[in-house]
């Protein structure tokens, strides 16, 4: 039986390499998260059956290989088995959408001046977004949530020695990978100052700069979404905003939280708002997550403060009306959060089951 691992799939899709993707799960498991490109049918429950016609009415392009995936690996086997029986070069995704979560590409987000290159470094099977920003023969990594050895591989590519690692906010949908990657990097890891974790990290405050090459980092504290959350400006140009301010929506101020407290940072949330909105409009904007699947296209996830005004309602209220909508407007928590909190709290990975633990779409925005 032919099976292909993620590694292979996710560099197959980032190279362009002809393949079809074929997703067997049924539609409720589909549209929680998908791979980028796939095409779609609901074969289960008749390829649970074992109806030889599973997939009978299904056209596929010749000569291109087929990659079967459903949730976990089982039964996109009994598919693979049945394209191969008709002659087609057919696949099974190892460990199927739960592996698929720590699939990844890159696009590099256009910087005027070549002075520093800023990477977006994605989670597509997640929507976690992290930042490799290199200048000269420096780099930091921001919000690390993928293996260490990516960001590790990447900077070698480009001649990049990660030198500093740092978080926007202690993470709630995601295990960090920050602390792991500055012990195997030597780099110095840089969090917002805050009492949380139980782990020695160098704190950053609101205002404290960070030299990369010859380009200056500035943290602006910006709590709300977590008590400690902070954004980090590139040059006066790029806001990497974490988890505050998203293209079409802001931050959640619920998680980890009690009654009062979520108040208190939905209100927090507004000020810290009104200091980015003050910023140029044409400020390029950065943030930590997305909501759906990340395309292999190499287009970056980015807005401008100008085009998110337009986009989201809310951040033109008053603080009381936008505090009654976006309460109004919290969705569902994440699948396991207080045990990932504890986990990035104290700086440690879980010995085995992080892709059950960290299973589910990420929801840290209203929009
Ligand atoms: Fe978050």
């Amino acid at each position: 039986m032919k099976t292909i691992d993620v590694e292979t799939l996710r560099t197959w899709l980032e190279e362009g390499r002809p393949v079809t993707v074929l997703d067997i799960r049924p539609m409720h498991e589909r549209v929680e998260w998908s791979i980028p490109g796939s095409m779609h049918i609901d074969a289960y429950d008749a390829l649970k059956a074992n109806d030889p016609k599973a997939l009978a009415n299904v056209g596929f392009p010749g000569d291109i290989p087929v990659v079967t995936v459903c949730a976990a690996g089982k039964t996109s086997l009994i598919a693979a088995e049945l394209l191969q029986a008709w002659g087609i070069e057919a696949f099974s995704l190892d460990g199927g959408m739960k592996a698929w979560s720590l699939a990844w590409n890159v696009a590099e987000v256009p910087v005027t001046g070549d002075t520093v290159h800023v990477l977006q470094v994605r989670r597509t099977g997640k929507g976690c977004l992290s930042y490799l920003i290199g200048a000269g023969e420096e780099a930091i990594v921001i919000d690390a949530a993928l293996d260490p050895q990516v960001y590790l591989d990447l900077a070698y590519h480009y001649g990049w020695q990660i030198e500093r690692v740092l978080d926007t906010h202690i993470h709630a949908d995601h295990l960090s990978r920050s602390h792991h990657l500055a012990q195997l990097s030597g780099a110095t890891l840089f969090l917002p100052e805050q009492t949380r974790v139980s782990f020695p990290f160098t704190p950053i405050r609101d205002g404290d700069t960070l030299e990369i090459g010859t380009v200056l980092l500035t943290a602006l504290r910006t709590p709300g979404h977590t008590s400690e959350s902070t954004c980090y400006l590139l040059d006066r140009r790029v806001l990497l905003t974490g988890d505050t301010l998203f293209p079409t929506g802001v931050g959640r101020p619920d998680l980890a939280a009690d009654a009062d407290e979520v108040i208190r940072r939905a209100s927090d949330l507004y000020t810290s708002l009104q200091t980015l909105l003050a910023l140029p409009p044409q400020t390029i904007v950065l943030p930590g997550h997305t909501s759906t699947p990340v395309a292999f296209d190499s287009d970056p996830i980015a807005s401008t403060l100008a085009d998110i005004l337009e986009q989201v309602g809310v951040i033109h209220a008053t603080r009381e009306v936008f505090m009654q909508q976006i309460l109004a407007r919290i969705p569902p928590t994440p699948p396991n959060y207080e045990r990932i909190v504890r986990f990035n709290e104290e700086g440690l990975m879980p010995e085995s089951g992080v892709m059950d633990l960290e299973a589910g779409a990420n929801r840290c925005a209203i929009s």
